[in-house]
């Protein structure tokens, strides 16, 4: 273990020959950033090595010098292990200068020839890259297995009824299928637009160095290449203070969260006494201290309660960067805490989401009760009278004033006789019945992306075609 007075004259020798005196304790905890940034230790190990391989290619090390640091950096590597916490307990400024210390102590002062050309703006600039598409990539291995099941379940309620919502108020009758095929719709746009995002970042800020671009004569695209990078930054100003992949993945993981919210506001709803229309399991629920009979959906609540912490650090992203001058300032240093948080808080919902999901069970008498109750089967009846010749218009009007009445009665539509179907238009014969029926609701509704049996049955076997190749 490193005493802390060895680290301090370490923390000042990064950059403290300009300066006289040590820091105040109180500022360098309010700078220090190692707590939080300890978790891009692999990425800045890894941005090294190739750095370390660019300034050899350029003539700074020898092909030995090069072999040290690069097996050094890698005993480095497999000291930080999986577990990457310890490294916060250090007390470095930040990632940079700890890998930076720990390098020295293997290799001593050729550990202090790693950062020739190098400056730590374009070194967090692509760490945080770096770490941005390793993120990425585990959210999207989550949203591939919250898609499947959500397909898994739309294939196992195939053709089971439910009923359909607007204005939280009884519509048209749908399927279950139906319902979860539309989350399934909004997962895969998130799951596009995070591709679109790793799409757009990726290009290789090293060799930008502090602002203007590196003295040295770095083959910029080669290193990027080494990397994993499409192509190297273009304009080293830029390179160094752009955070739109920061924004652009914390508004992808907002619109995800949103999207996750809504789905466990449904089902908060459609679990809940007033519909039961389905059941959580145990695994995924809690009790109260207090009243023996709760059965709380806490997963769920939770879901839509994080919402807030993602929306939260975007939007705190977005003032942090709004107005801030070209080109590295250290307010920058704050676009990682959120966006950790955020993706941390995100990958756990995906998967809180599809374990929900996994257990969940439909009841299908609840359900169906539902669907027909409510009137939601009174646009059928408006479309039987316009089949009979009268206009829509008018047609809505006295379904209006069926419905009154019906209820007047306590009836469902399909309850009322001819007789007193005959009390508000003549023309009326038992075919009403037919139209009223749920199975034949559904039927209908046969164009692409309706709720029709067959529909469903196709987007099942589109998704199915997608997903087979993740
Ligand atoms: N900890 C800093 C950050 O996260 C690293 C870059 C520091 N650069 C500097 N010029 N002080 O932004």
């Amino acid at each position: 273990m490193i005493g802390n007075e060895y680290c301090r004259e370490v923390y000042m020798a990064l950059w403290g020959g300009r300066f006289t005196q040590g820091p105040d304790q109180r500022f360098k905890d309010y700078n220090d950033s190692l707590k939080f940034d300890y978790r891009l230790a692999i990425e800045d190990v890894e941005g090294s090595i190739a750095w370390a391989y660019a300034i050899f290619k350029a003539g700074v090390l020898e092909a030995k010098e090069y072999e040290d640091l690069k097996q050094a950096l890698n005993e480095l590597l497999q000291e930080f292990g999986e577990d990457l916490d310890k490294i916060a307990q250090a007390d470095d400024e930040d990632i940079h200068s700890y890998v930076e210390r720990r390098l020295i102590e293997k290799v001593g002062d050729l550990g202090k020839k790693l950062h020739t050309g190098r400056s730590r703006n374009d070194q967090v600039a692509l760490d945080l890259k770096l770490w941005c598409r390793k993120s990425i990539n585990i959210t999207l291995n989550s949203l591939v297995s919250l898609e499947k099941t959500l397909l898994e379940k739309s294939e196992a309620f195939s053709g089971k009824i439910f009923p359909g919502y607007t204005h939280l108020q009884r519509a048209q009758p749908v399927t279950f299928s139906h319902w979860l095929l539309a989350y399934l719709a909004m997962f895969e746009r998130d799951y596009q637009r995070l591709v679109n995002a790793k799409n757009l970042l990726n290009t290789c800020p090293l060799g930008s160095a502090a602002l203007a671009g590196t003295a040295y004569n770095i083959d910029r695209e080669a290193l990027a290449k080494s990397l994993g990078f499409a192509d190297c930054t273009h304009n080293s100003l830029d390179a160094v203070s752009d955070r739109d992949h920061v924004m652009e993945l914390l508004s992808c993981a907002s619109i995800c969260m949103v999207h996750l919210s809504r789905f466990a506001e449904d089902l908060i709803i459609y679990n809940s006494g007033e519909c039961r229309f389905v059941e959580l399991s145990d695994k995924v629920t809690s009790g109260s201290s207090l009243m023996p009979q709760k059965k709380n959906p806490d997963a769920l609540e939770l879901i839509r309660g994080k919402c807030g912490r993602v929306v939260g650090a975007l939007s705190g992203m977005l003032v942090t960067c709004k107005a801030l001058p070209l080109a590295y300032d250290k307010d920058l240093q704050e676009d990682k805490e959120r966006l950790f948080d955020a993706m941390d808080t995100l990958d756990d919902s995906i998967c809180m989401a599809t374990l929900v999901l996994s257990d969940i069970q439909l009841n299908e008498n609840k359900s169906v009760e539902a669907a027909l109750g409510g009137y939601s089967n009174a646009t059928e009846l408006a479309d039987y009278l316009v089949k009979k010749g009268i206009p829509f218009r008018e047609a809505h009007s006295i379904v209006g004033r069926v419905v009154l009445y019906a209820i007047s009665k306590e009836k469902p539509l399909e309850n009322l006789s001819l007789d007193e179907y005959r009390e508000f238009f003549n023309d009326v014969d038992d075919e009403v019945y037919v139209y009223l029926k749920l199975e034949n609701i559904i039927a209908k509704r046969n164009v692409v992306g309706g709720v029709a049996i067959g529909q469903t049955q196709k987007e099942i076997a589109r998704f199915k075609q997608i997903l087979q190749s993740r």
